[in-house]
């Protein structure tokens, strides 16, 4: 096991290199699966959930080859298999997409239930109710879910609540299904836009993606492609909102600033300065920031996947913020990490009440999830003194050499190996 130690109060600056986005890898890989020849996926972050996936993809029957660290060819024609269980997906959230992947490719799918983020009830209702209206019949046996169908046909779906994954799912079961399917109230982040250019760069017939509206008109069959990843507007916020907290002078290169919009408007409104590019944004930082209210939505709102960073710069801004989370029942756990080391919150159902302290102080702390965990560094980095940050292995499932990759902007961060101090018992 493992823990990252941060020494605070450092000034950011320099360059970093965003990698690309965690949450379209994980819907694109098991997509390759709808294809009847190889694909060469480039851009993609090297992080554990996307190992994992990989694992999957080749326990199932995929022929996986690693070109170089971000790039992979898949030879999916030799994937008989329809069944991920619990051990093969190791708890991870995206295992669903091999539900609406497979349910496509072979009209079968055994697949165990989501893992993933703790952040309350994590239902896959409209999933469901998505491979239903396409003709799956789907059932719960020995705690995997298992859909199958003898044919899928297109459908109107209306999602009673905007959901990423129900929206990923919907458009992997239909691209190949008869006919049209129409999904309304359909998510629009930038991840789904990926995914229908990914498809539809292998003959499929997908409109509307990006809007609340998706129309995806099946195709008989789908072929290989090249096709390269967005940058993670996540990682990418990630270390804006660093900047805003230690202050300092970032350029953060390989991003697409339009997908960082929201993020970029609080930022302002702390006090950063931010400057955009084709390909980057550079953010220039002086002094404490200023309080600011945030509420997170689906996209184009604010992510929810940034709240706990902002929240932890909003720790130490001027004045008192208001933070709304506005998709998850329970994204506030990290809160009592934040509050060891002298952050004043007061947590109220989905709302936050940050009233700004001057300063953190360095302690130890845990990272109860992803962006939590993101989080916890942000506060290492802008604490007084010395913050142990454990439980790193969540963090390692989304940031690719985040100890590196901080290190190289003048944060003092490393990974050292947690030594076990329990008494060993001596043998009788
Ligand atoms: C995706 O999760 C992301 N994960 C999450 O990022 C992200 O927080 C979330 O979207 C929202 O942006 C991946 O892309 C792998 P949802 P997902 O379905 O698809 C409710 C990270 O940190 N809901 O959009 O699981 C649900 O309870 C991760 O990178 C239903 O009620 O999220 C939630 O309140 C964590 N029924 C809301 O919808 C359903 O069938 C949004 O969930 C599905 C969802």
């Amino acid at each position: 096991m493992e823990k990252f130690v941060i020494n605070g109060g450092k000034q950011i600056k320099g360059e970093v290199k965003i990698s690309g986005a965690k949450n379209a890898a994980v819907a694109i890989l098991p997509a390759v699966l709808l294809a009847d020849s190889p694909c060469v996926i480039e851009n993609l972050p090297d992080i554990s959930d996307v190992a994992l996936i990989l694992n999957v993809m080749h326990t199932l029957g995929a022929r996986v080859r690693l070109i170089n660290k971000s790039t992979v060819e898949i030879d999916p024609r030799h994937a008989n298999s329809f069944i991920v269980t619990k051990e093969m997906a190791e708890g991870m959230r995206a295992s669903s997409y091999f539900l609406g992947a497979l349910l496509g490719r072979m009209n079968r799918a055994r697949v165990a239930p989501p893992g993933g983020c703790n952040f309350g009830v994590r239902p896959i209702d409209q999933h469901i109710k998505g491979f239903e209206a396409l003709g799956a019949k789907i059932t719960f046996e020995n705690g995997l879910v298992d859909g199958k169908a003898s044919e899928l046909r297109g459908a109107s779906v209306y999602l009673d609540v905007v959901s990423v994954g129900a929206t990923i799912n919907i458009m992997l079961a239909a691209v190949k299904a008869k006919g049209l399917t129409v999904i309304e109230n359909a998510a629009r982040e930038p991840h789904i836009v990926d995914l229908a250019n990914f498809l539809n760069s292998m003959g499929a017939n997908i409109m509307g993606a990006g809007t609340s509206v998706i129309k995806i008109r099946g195709v008989d069959s789908l072929q290989g492609t090249s096709y390269s990843i967005i940058p993670d507007q996540i990682e990418a916020g990630t270390y804006m909102a660093a900047v805003v907290g230690a202050t300092g002078d970032l350029l953060v290169n390989n991003v697409t600033p339009k997908h960082l919009e929201s993020i970029i408007a609080k930022l302002r409104e702390m006090g950063a300065e931010i400057t955009e590019y084709d390909e980057a944004v550079r953010v220039v930082m002086k002094g404490r920031p200023r309080k600011c209210n945030v509420k997170t939505m689906p996209h184009p709102g604010f992510p929810t996947d940034m709240q706990p960073q902002i929240a932890t710069v909003l720790a130490i801004a001027e004045g008192t913020s208001i933070v709304t989370e506005g998709v998850w029942d329970n994204r506030f756990r990290y809160v009592d990490q934040l509050t060891v080391m002298g952050a004043d919150v007061q947590v109220d159902g989905k709302m936050a009440v940050i009233t700004g302290v001057e300063k953190l102080s360095g302690s130890p702390v845990k990272a109860v999830d992803l962006r939590a965990g993101a989080a916890m560094i942000i506060a290492g980095i802008i604490a007084d003194g010395v913050t142990e940050v454990e439980d790193i292995d969540h963090i390692d499932r989304g940031y690719e050499n985040i100890v590196e990759k901080f290190s190289a902007i003048g944060v003092d961060i490393k990974r050292v190996p947690i030594i076990d101090t329990t008494p060993v018992l001596k043998q009788a």
